[in-house]
């Protein structure tokens, strides 16, 4: 089977689609065949930094794809299935056309997407998720999210919209703005300038960019940046755990028209060199998805 590899780390030219050993699934483990993943910056900065797993390596965190075979009794061969796979921490990297995987990091795809669709959603919306559980919003909290009309963002927006929160947004440009009012966001700034001061109960910051004077006394902070915390007590970094419940409730969320996924681009995984060179050149109002 193919699969995206890196053997050192560097710009996008380290990227390689080559031939590999098919996959052996264990016990408990189910193998699918990659239909699409998405690309997310924690792949770029894979490729690019000195981290990860050991190389050679397979990248990719997101899986949407159709199960071959399984060892579990929830997935049979067939069935349509989204997955998130910590693949720095790993070494289980997505980006290959059979992968397999423990079936508790698997749910149903949702049934009102197409699979590149659904590539979407893994990483971003479990990070979503998971930030937005580690900030204990009250009823009818005032939030603040950075970056809003990122992946991570995004999702985020409508997911505390959904939850009873009040939510602005904080973007880096005008024309990211009425994308993130249509997420259900409130007020949408484009500098950090121009926010209220002292005013949100809740701040997650998905962009690296210090918000603190925006918290109101006693307001929780979390970021999902790799940028220091600003000096706010308790302040607390939320770092994406593998969970297949996670994504059966956002594929639930999908299905129930609650929950809008967006992709800008796709490319076939021959062209993996310039999905990576879209991506990192920023300014996307949505998903950029590999096909396989
Ligand atoms: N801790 C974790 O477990 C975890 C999990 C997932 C992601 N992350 C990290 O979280 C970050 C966001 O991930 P993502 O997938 O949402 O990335 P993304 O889709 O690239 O979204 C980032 C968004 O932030 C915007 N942005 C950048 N600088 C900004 C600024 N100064 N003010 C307002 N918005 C700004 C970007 O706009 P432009 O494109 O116009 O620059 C983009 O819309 C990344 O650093 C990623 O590595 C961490």
């Amino acid at each position: 089977m193919r699969a995206v590899r890196i053997d050192v780390h560097g710009g996008p030219e380290v990227l390689t689609v080559r031939e590999v050993a098919d996959p052996a699934p264990g016990g408990g483990e189910v193998l699918v065949r990659t239909v699409a993943s998405s690309l997310n910056p924690v792949d770029w900065k894979t490729r690019a930094w000195d981290v990860g797993p050991a190389l050679p390596a397979t990248l990719g965190w997101d899986l949407a794809g159709v199960v071959v075979a399984s060892d579990s009794a929830r997935f049979a061969a067939g069935d349509r299935v989204i997955a998130m796979s910590a693949q720095l921490a790993t070494g289980l990297g997505t980006w290959a056309e059979l992968v397999r995987l423990p079936e508790r990091l698997l749910a149903h795809a949702p049934a009102t997407l197409t699979l590149p669709e659904a590539a979407t959603l893994p990483l971003a919306g479990t990070t979503a998720v998971q930030a937005l559980a580690a900030l204990r919003l009250q009823d009818r909290a005032r939030l603040l999210v950075t970056g809003a009309a990122g992946a991570v963002g995004g999702l985020a927006v409508q997911l505390a919209r959904r939850a009873g929160a009040t939510v602005d947004g904080l973007v880096s440009r005008p024309e990211h703005i009425e994308q993130v009012r249509e997420f259900g966001a409130c007020e949408v700034a484009c500098s950090a300038a121009e926010l209220p001061r002292g005013v949100y109960d809740a701040v997650l910051d998905t962009a690296g960019v210090d918000v603190s004077c925006a918290l109101a006394d006693g307001g929780r902070y979390v970021s999902i940046s790799d940028e220091p915390l600003p000096d706010v007590p308790g302040a607390a970094k939320s770092y994406v755990q593998e969970s297949g419940k996670d994504l059966a409730e956002l594929a639930a969320l999908v299905d129930a028209g609650r929950l809008r996924v967006r992709v800008a681009a796709h490319y076939p995984v021959t062209e993996v060199r310039a999905a990576h060179e879209r991506f990192e050149a920023g300014g996307l109002a949505g998903k950029v998805v590999l096909l396989f």
